[in-house]
């Protein structure tokens, strides 16, 4: 078995649900808090010992390879301005990988996407990051997949419990439990209407062998008129031993409003210098009738709509 070393992170969607913002700014580019979304993507995929990453980008998402790139012209700026601080986290940024750009002309669907990285990873094993997919955890989680891979030489996915009437707004995994947060996978369903086989849905990490490309070659539209990754992967479950893994974290959908509503109060109160006092502002707005109040009054002035508009929030 070849070792695991590559990662992609498909960054080629429409980011639909979070339009008119991901109009033009890719929904990967996002702040959460002070870091794009796709940085979180990027840090654990290095920390699960990954190097060779590659992203499928699409036109006008250009912003995403210049986040990553060097900025001399900045860094000097900084630089002489004695702002080591800042000069710090822009180095930092620019140094941190060295990316490789695929480019997915026409969005026809994540397994298609998949497949645009077939030349770049080669004949090896390769793990998938949905960058929009922002996990909190301990360790990484990709770190917690690659352990089963390497013990089972099998492919894993990234389960997670949800309750049964969200199981439509997932793909679900049909088998059983083996132990130890491993899954013996026996068939997956996109989004099923009604009966789910589990309640285990399928989250944005793969760790996926090099067979899963001339799947994918074959593969025809799917649900939605989309070329799916599930359905490829439903091929590879029929012939031979297929993992999934419910990975210790929490799971933050960040492509549409709620979700990265949640991930940026979560990622703030664990931000090392901001967790104070973004602590207290919400304490303020919900401790209390009165503090909620003088809040909403605060917002008016800021926002210059006048005084005196005491509206509870
Ligand atoms: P999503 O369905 O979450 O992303 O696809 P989307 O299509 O951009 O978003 P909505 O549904 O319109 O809001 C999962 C991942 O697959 C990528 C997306 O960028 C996202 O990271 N993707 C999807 C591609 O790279 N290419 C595609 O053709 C489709």
């Amino acid at each position: 078995m070849k070792p695991l070393r590559t990662c992609v992170f498909p960054c080629a969607g429409w980011g639909t649900r979070f339009f008119p913002a991901t109009k033009v700014i890719p929904k990967e580019m996002l702040p959460l808090v002070d870091k794009p979304i796709l940085q979180y993507g990027i840090e654990e995929a290095r920390a699960s010992g990954l190097d060779k990453l590659i992203i499928i980008t699409s036109k006008g998402k250009e912003s995403i390879l210049d986040h990553f790139d060097r900025s001399a012209g900045l860094e000097r700026s900084l630089r002489e301005r004695g702002k080591n601080d800042l000069l710090a986290d822009v180095e930092s940024v620019g140094q941190m990988v060295d990316l490789i750009a695929v480019r997915q002309k026409d969005a026809l669907g994540l397994g298609h996407a998949v497949l645009m990285a077939r030349d770049a990873v080669g004949d090896e094993p390769f793990a998938v990051l949905l960058p929009d997919d922002v996990i909190l955890s301990d360790e990484p989680s990709l770190l917690q997949m690659r352990r089963v891979f390497e013990e089972t030489g099998r492919p894993v996915v990234a389960l997670m419990e949800v309750p049964e009437n969200e199981t439509s707004r997932y793909g679900i995994v049909a088998g059983e439990m083996i132990g130890d947060r491993r899954f013996h996978v026996s068939d997956m369903i996109e989004k099923p209407k009604s009966h789910p086989p589990s309640r285990y849905a399928i989250i944005g990490r793969y760790i996926l062998p090099p067979e899963i490309f001339p799947m994918l070659a074959e593969t025809g539209q799917g649900a939605g008129g989309e070329i799916q990754l599930t359905d490829a992967l439903r091929r590879l479950v029929a012939e031979g031993e297929f993992y999934g893994y419910v990975f210790e974290g929490r799971r933050y959908d960040a492509g549409e409003k709620l979700g990265y509503l949640k991930a940026t109060v979560d990622f703030a109160l664990r931000h090392p210098t901001l967790s104070g006092e973004f602590r207290a502002y919400l304490q303020g707005l919900f401790g209390n009738g009165k503090a909620i109040e003088r809040e909403a009054v605060g917002d008016d002035r800021i926002a210059g709509r006048g005084k005196g508009t005491r509206q509870r929030v």
